[in-house]
This record gives C-alpha cells, sequence and structure tokens, in this order.
C-alpha cells in the first residue's frame, strides 16, 4: 500500500428530520449570524427554509438570506453573496441544496475570508489563506461537496467553469435527510447517481492498483449506486433508496474509496468545459463522455476494466480483454436502462468540429495542460474523444 493521507472534517447528522438540527449545530461552532443560501426555489416549495429559519430562530440565531442560485452556479452570485455578507456582519454561510448551492457556499466563504478578486483562486493565481466557516443541509446526492474539498464555479465572462480544491472549505457539517430527495426529477436524481459513481471510478482508474481495501469499497459503493439508482426510476419515494444513494454520495467523494493524489478525472475536466457552454446537468454530461472515454483508454490496462466488470456488473468473458469491453457496455447499458444519454447529441448538443477544437483548447488550457492518469491526455487527445462522444 502507498503511503496516503486520508481528512474528513465534516461533521455528518444523518436521516430523517436531521434539518431541524441546524440551529443547534451552528450555535456549537459559536457562529452568530448566518447567511441562508439556496437555489432557484425547490427548497422553499418544500417547505424546507421554513422549518430551517425556525431552528435558527429557536437557538436565536441572526440570518439574512440569498437564494437564486442556478446549476453551474455563477460568479455573480457568488459575488453578490460576498457583498452582502460583509455587509451584514455574517460569520457562517449554510447552504440549502446540491452541488451548485454548496460550491457557490465556498466560494463566497473564500470571498469573505480573503481579500481581492475571489475568481483568482480558481484559475490556480492564488491560494486562499482561508475560509468563513461553511454547513450544508443536503436536498440532492450528487456531487459530495457536502464533503469534499472541492468547489466548482462558473465565470460567465466567457462561460468559463473552473474548480478550486481545498481542505480550508470543508463543510463544518453536513444535514442529510434522505426524505429531502423525495421531491427529485427522475432525471436529476439519475444524473446524480452516475456522478457519484464517477468519484469513485475516476479514483479507481489509477496508473498502479489502488489497496485491496480501496478497491473493495469502490466496487461496493458503486454496486449499491448501480443496485438503488434502477430502485429510483420505479420507487422515488423509496426511503432506503435514497438513503443508501444519499450515503454513497458523500463517500464516493469525502477520499475513502481512494487516494487523493492519483486518481484520473479526465471525465470531469472534459465534462466541465461542456456544462460550462452548454449548461448540461453534470452527472448526464459524464455519462455522455464515459463510454467514449473508457474506449479511448481502456488499453493502457485492460485488466482494470476487466476487474470493474466482474465486480460490478458480473462480467465473465474469459479473456481480461474482452471483459474490458463487456464491462464499458455493462456501464453503458446501464445509463440506457437509467435514461441516462449515452453520447453528447443525446444530450440535445450537436459538436461541429469548430466547438470541439475549442473545448479541446478551452480544457487543456490552450494546450498548456494535460488530463488523466490512467493514461495521459494531450490536447489532441481530447479533441478525439470529444469527437467519439459526440
Ligand atoms: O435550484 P433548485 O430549485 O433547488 O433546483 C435544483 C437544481 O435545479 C434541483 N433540486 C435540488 N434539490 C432538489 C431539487 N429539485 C427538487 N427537489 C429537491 N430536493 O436540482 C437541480 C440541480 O441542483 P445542483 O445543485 O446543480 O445539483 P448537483 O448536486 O448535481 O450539483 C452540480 C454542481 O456541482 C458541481 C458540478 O460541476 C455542478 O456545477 N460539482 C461539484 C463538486 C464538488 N464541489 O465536490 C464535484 C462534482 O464533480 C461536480 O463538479
Ligand atoms: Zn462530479
Amino acid at each position: 500500500m502507498r503511503n496516503f493521507e486520508f481528512y474528513t472534517p465534516t461533521r455528518v447528522v444523518f436521516g430523517r428530520d436531521a434539518e431541524a438540527q441546524t440551529g443547534r449545530l451552528v450555535k456549537d461552532l459559536g457562529c452568530k449570524k448566518v447567511l441562508l443560501h439556496y437555489g432557484g426555489g425547490s427548497a422553499r416549495r418544500s417547505g424546507l427554509l421554513d422549518r430551517i429559519v425556525a431552528s435558527l430562530k429557536a437557538e436565536e440565531i441572526e440570518f439574512v438570506e440569498l437564494g437564486g442560485v442556478v446549476p453551474n452556479p455563477r460568479l455573480s452570485k457568488v459575488n453578490e453573496g460576498i457583498a452582502l455578507s460583509k455587509r451584514e456582519g455574517v460569520d457562517f454561510i449554510l447552504a440549502v441544496g446540491g452541488g451548485s448551492v454548496i460550491d457557490s457556499a465556498k466560494a463566497i466563504g473564500y470571498g469573505i475570508a480573503n481579500e481581492g478578486d475571489v475568481w483568482d483562486f480558481y484559475m490556480g493565481e492564488r491560494k486562499p489563506s482561508a475560509c468563513a466557516p461553511i454547513g450544508a443541509v443536503l436536498t440532492i446526492a450528487a456531487a459530495g461537496s457536502e464533503m469534499s474539498d472541492s468547489s466548482v464555479i462558473t465565470n460567465e465572462n466567457g462561460m468559463v467553469k473552473r474548480g478550486c480544491s481545498n481542505d480550508l472549505a470543508r463543510c463544518k457539517f453536513a444535514a442529510m435527510n434522505p426524505e429531502l430527495t423525495f421531491s427529485l426529477p427522475q432525471y436529476q436524481t439519475e444524473s446524480g447517481c452516475v456522478d457519484i459513481m464517477m468519484h469513485t471510478l475516476e479514483r479507481y482508474f489509477t496508473p498502479c492498483r489502488n489497496s485491496e481495501l480501496n478497491d473493495a469499497l469502490a466496487f461496493g459503493l458503486l454496486s449499491t449506486v448501480v443496485k438503488n439508482a434502477k430502485i429510483l426510476m420505479r420507487e422515488p419515494r423509496n426511503y432506503d433508496a435514497r438513503a443508501e444513494i444519499m450515503w454513497a454520495g458523500s463517500l464516493s467523494h469525502n477520499g475513502v474509496t481512494g487516494d487523493r493524489f492519483i486518481g484520473d478525472w479526465s471525465c470531469h475536466q472534459l465534462e466541465h468545459e461542456l456544462s460550462g457552454m452548454f449548461d448540461v446537468a453534470h452527472g448526464a454530461g459524464l455519462a455522455a463522455i464515459w463510454g467514449s472515454w473508457a474506449r479511448y483508454v481502456y488499453k493502457s490496462n485492460p485488466e482494470r476494466f476487466a476487474d470493474l466488470g466482474e465486480n460490478v456488473f458480473g462480467c465473465a468473458s474469459p479473456f481480461a480483454e474482452d471483459r474490458a469491453i463487456e464491462c464499458i457496455e455493462a456501464m453503458e447499458a446501464f445509463f440506457e436502462e437509467v435514461e441516462m444519454p449515452t453520447s453528447i447529441s443525446k444530450l440535445g448538443i450537436n459538436l461541429d468540429d469548430a466547438i470541439i477544437r475549442e473545448l479541446a483548447d478551452k480544457c487543456s488550457w490552450g494546450g498548456r495542460r494535460k488530463l488523466g492518469a490512467f493514461k495521459r491526455l494531450d490536447k489532441n487527445d481530447m479533441e478525439n474523444i470529444y469527437a467519439m462522444a459526440r
């Protein structure tokens, strides 16, 4: 086993009515004024915001509200949140929503605690030295931002989507009530399931084998998501299936299934350009790209794909290379079963050659950056994968 670091400081409060503890959780941290940050309306419509406000009031915690975070959250909303928080003396940011709201909250946290333009952190030009404390009430199992070190923001100026990863921004707590996800549209549920799987797969596809235990955790998590994603197609209000998926979402991206330093992450980087430019749901974008990426790279180490296929989909071809292909086909058949797109055209996007060149140029930072660990990809490889996936 290689040397590694593992850091996961988020207090998880999981189960029915978890959100009722929000006020106490903020109070325990010694914070006094909250920015209540949320999305486009689902949390208001469901009555969740009212319950959280009641919980804050019960602990005499003051708050100001900022809603309107959109999927693929925007820098302008982040800047609005930073200005409001500074004006109001906010000392805690409470994200009520999914990856988009939590990521926006993290960016606001950086903005409150550091001087200058917060976008510098996302362009990798500076590193934040602090972050205001963040907590989350999770309403969608997907991005894993409630336990991850990462935040992904889209700058409307050029529709550039960039991430900033830093332990400073990890949530102090995450309240996770699976019932809150009952109201998700099927497309968001299944898109979330794909994203959850990808966070483990990106860590699984390393140049050398992960530890036996990491692989076993990965196979267990992936099998659980495949099983329960199918159940949720038929029974969206199945509490246990929602709970399995919600917990898988956090574990998949808190680092427990793999080594934080040597994952692949190519599919994520390729997809971020796509959702930055075309505003697609991140998980659906990943489903559209994964099969083409897999076919492009599997020969680097077919055994890795073969093991995955055997352990998650029961692939049984006698030769590893055949099992690898069987695995890729089984994954795509699963995506189709849960009505996720297996090509970019199925996302409703027609990529011409010029757009493919633009996507690859952005993703490779004008040819300066390579992607991947399982197989290193240059700008030309990126163009090839986008072309295969279109
Ligand atoms: O805005 P509202 O009205 O709440 O609607 C949202 C939104 O339209 C809706 N929704 C959320 N909870 C709901 C609900 N609708 C009904 N009932 C509920 N309970 O779902 C839609 C999608 O929400 P969003 O927060 O965008 O979803 P997700 O959690 O998938 O987050 C996606 C964002 O996270 C980034 C993605 O790139 C994308 O920008 N990621 C963040 C990561 C991280 N910070 O670690 C890692 C990921 O790889 C990912 O890149
Ligand atoms: Zn993701």
